[in-house]
Order: C-alpha cells, then sequence, then structure tokens
C-alpha cells in the first residue's frame, strides 16, 4: 500500500469520487454465509474508504448504498439494510465530527422509514461544520427519479417566476438535482465485475472516468483503492478537446 501512496499525485487528486458498492449478496454466498453478512462487512469497507479518503485528501465521496429499486428485495433484507444504515448513523456520528466529515444525502429520502430519517437528518446537521470532506450517501437513489424531480422543480420555478425558456440551461436544470451543490464525479468504481452504471447519477457522470473491478465490496481494500486512484491518474481527460489544446 505504501509503494501505491507514494505513486499517487496529490495535485491531481479527482475531486469527486463515487462508488457503486456491489456483490455483498455474491461475497456471503461465496463464503456460505447470508447476504446480510455480506452487508454487515460492506458496512465496515465503508468506513475504512471514507477514512482513507479524507487522508489522501479527497473532497467528495459518494457511495450507493440503497437504490430505488432495491426497495423491491425482500421485506426481511431491506430492514436488515435499514437497521445497518440505522446503526452506521448512530454509531459513526461522533467519529464523523472529529474527523470533519460532513454527512449528505441524495435520492428520494423522504421514502425511507421515519427513524431512519431521523437519524439521518440529524447527523446531517450534527456534520454540518465538516471541512475535511463530504460524505453523500445515495439512499433510495434513482438517477432518473432524480431527474424528474428535478423537472417538476424546475417546471414550477418557470411558471411560478416567468422564466423564459431561453434562460434554459445545464446550469439551471443541475440547479434542480439533489446534487446540486456537488461538483460533477471525476471517477465512479463499481466493484464486482458488472460493467453498468444502474441509474447512478446519469446526468453527473457526462465526463467522469468509469472504472469497473471485479473484487466483490466486502472484498475492496485500501490497495484497490490507491490502484484505481493511479488508473485514473494514468488517463487522459480531454472533456472533448484534443491532446495537443490540453498542454
Ligand atoms: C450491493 O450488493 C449492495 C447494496 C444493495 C447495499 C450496499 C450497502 C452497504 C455496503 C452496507 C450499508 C451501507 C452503509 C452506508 C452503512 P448486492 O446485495 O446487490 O450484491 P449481489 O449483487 O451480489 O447480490
Amino acid at each position: 500500500m505504501h509503494d501505491l501512496i507514494t505513486q499517487i499525485d496529490k495535485t491531481r487528486l479527482p475531486h469527486h469520487i463515487a462508488i457503486i458498492m456491489d456483490g455483498n449478496g455474491r461475497w456471503a454466498k461465496n463464503n456460505g454465509l447470508p447476504r446480510i453478512e455480506g452487508h454487515r462487512r460492506g458496512a465496515e469497507v465503508v468506513e475504512n474508504i471514507t477514512e482513507l479518503s479524507r487522508e489522501i485528501g479527497i473532497k467528495y465521496l459518494t457511495l450507493y448504498a440503497f437504490s430505488k429499486e432495491n426497495w423491491k428485495r425482500p421485506a426481511e433484507e431491506v430492514h436488515m439494510l435499514m437497521a445497518l444504515l440505522y446503526d452506521f448513523l448512530v454509531n459513526k456520528k461522533d467519529k464523523m465530527i472529529r474527523n470533519g466529515i460532513r454527512l449528505n444525502a441524495i435520492g428520494d429520502i423522504f421514502q425511507l422509514p421515519e427513524e431512519v430519517l431521523k437519524i439521518l437528518n440529524n447527523t446531517i446537521a450534527a456534520t454540518a461544520q465538516g471541512k475535511e470532506m463530504v460524505l453523500t450517501l445515495a439512499l433510495s437513489y434513482g438517477a432518473r427519479d432524480e431527474i424528474i424531480r428535478a423537472v417538476k422543480k424546475l417546471a414550477d420555478d418557470v411558471i411560478k417566476n416567468n422564466v423564459a425558456t431561453d434562460l434554459l440551461s445545464e446550469d439551471y436544470f443541475g440547479g434542480f438535482l439533489d446534487t446540486k451543490d456537488m461538483p460533477d464525479p471525476d471517477l465512479i468504481i463499481r466493484t464486482s465485475g458488472e460493467n453498468r452504471i444502474s441509474n447512478f447519477l446519469l446526468w453527473q457522470s457526462a465526463y467522469a472516468e468509469l472504472k469497473f473491478i471485479k473484487p466483490f465490496w466486502p472484498e475492496f481494500n485500501s490497495e484497490m483503492f490507491l490502484s484505481c486512484l493511479v488508473d485514473y491518474q494514468n488517463r487522459e481527460r480531454r472533456f472533448g478537446k484534443t491532446s495537443e489544446q490540453l498542454d
């Protein structure tokens, strides 16, 4: 790990890393464990990667913790995931405050059970002064749902304030998204060998570098995370320009 850390150029870090944490269930199955054990291990990895990101100097870390589609899972699994989330928010609040981590959430969070929503809002408020890193949990999140919710807010605004359609722009629209106060992700990592985005940050990922890796989320460790960063730094981000224009 030490060796990989020395390969990272601290002046060219991604500002925002987003992660699709996939494979908890398959990891559990391969190890003869119940699915929830995979999620429990996954929550420990969340803590490690959050800590490491802050230590390296990443300013925004966004984790896909529960999708809109995940509500369709068996009620028992949904219940256990909510319980894990609740425990995480209760038990890690002080550590987040100590480490200057500001908690944030995106998604249709009003669908969350009342007690989870309450502790979520409580932890968001308690960590609001954090200056080191913003940790965003995507909860009950679906990108198309986020876009439709944004369109509804935008339409209301257009009607109420009589906004001329000429004034509609990417920035104006982006101001209605859940991510309105965040930069777009520079790097999106997905674990477990699946090569898809699965309705995650569709608008915001327009220019993100994508990194799909084989290990399941409970296996994801510091070395793997650092090697994703090294790989990111070896890529050339052109944003539609030529290589020569970047010099
Ligand atoms: C995907 O694995 C993972 C999830 C649906 C939930 C992610 C949750 C955690 C990592 C733990 C709780 C999070 C926090 C923030 C405390 P999967 O179940 O889809 O795996 P599979 O595709 O192998 O079945």
